[in-house]
C-alpha cells in the first residue's frame, strides 16, 4: 500500500493514463518478440498506410494477425483456403459477409438458414462453439481459448 497523499495535484491526474501506457506496453512486450515490439511501435499502423491502398497481403499486421495466421495454418488450414473453397468455404471477406453465401460451396441448411453477418462478435461466437450459435452446422471443430479466438479473428480481418 502507498502512503496516503501519495501523488497529488497534477501529477495524480496523469496517474491513470500512465498506468493505461504501461498496461499497453506490457502487453505489447508479452505479445511479441522484442524486434517486433519495435516495429510495432514504429511502423504504420495497417490502416494508416500512406496511399489509402488496400493490399491484399498487408505489409504490416498487428501482432495478434501475424499470431492468428499461425494458427489458422494449424487449426483450420486442413478445411479451410483463404481464396478456395476445400471441405470448408473460403474465408476472403469473411468479416461482414452474410454466413452461408460464399457461391458454389455447399453449406449445412442451417447455416444457409442462419441469417447471421459475420461481424467479430459472431465470429467469436462461432469458433468459441459453433453448434451453439447454429444448431445444425457442419464445422465439427471449435477453440475454446478467448485469446486463440481473438488472434484467429484479427487474421481473418485483415482478409479483405
Ligand atoms: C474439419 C473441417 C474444418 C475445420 C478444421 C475448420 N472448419 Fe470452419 N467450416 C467447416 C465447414 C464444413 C463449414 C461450413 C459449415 C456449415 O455449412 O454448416 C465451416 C464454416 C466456417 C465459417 C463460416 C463461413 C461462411 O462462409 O459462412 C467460418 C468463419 C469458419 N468455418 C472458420 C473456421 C476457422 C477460423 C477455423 C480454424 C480454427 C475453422 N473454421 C476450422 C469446416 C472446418
Amino acid at each position: 500500500m502507498r502512503p496516503k497523499g501519495f501523488l497529488q495535484g497534477p501529477a495524480r491526474a496523469f496517474r491513470p493514463a500512465g498506468l493505461c501506457v504501461l498496461a499497453g506496453l506490457f502487453w505489447l512486450a508479452g505479445a511479441s518478440e522484442p524486434g517486433r515490439l519495435a516495429h510495432a511501435q514504429n511502423g504504420p499502423r495497417a490502416s494508416e498506410s500512406p496511399s489509402g491502398a488496400r493490399d491484399s497481403a498487408p505489409r504490416w499486421q498487428s501482432a495478434a494477425a501475424q499470431r492468428g495466421q499461425a494458427l489458422y495454418a494449424e487449426r483450420c488450414a486442413a478445411c479451410h483456403a483463404v481464396d478456395s473453397n476445400d471441405a470448408g468455404p473460403k474465408h476472403r471477406g469473411v468479416l461482414g459477409r452474410r454466413a452461408g453465401t460464399v457461391p458454389d460451396f455447399e453449406y449445412s441448411p442451417a447455416m444457409r438458414r442462419s441469417q447471421l453477418v459475420w461481424t467479430r462478435s459472431q465470429l467469436d461466437a462461432w469458433l468459441r462453439d459453433p453448434e451453439a450459435l447454429v444448431p445444425g452446422q457442419a464445422m465439427d471443430v471449435s477453440v475454446p481459448d478467448a485469446r486463440a479466438r481473438h488472434d484467429l479473428i484479427a487474421y481473418l480481418a485483415t482478409l479483405r
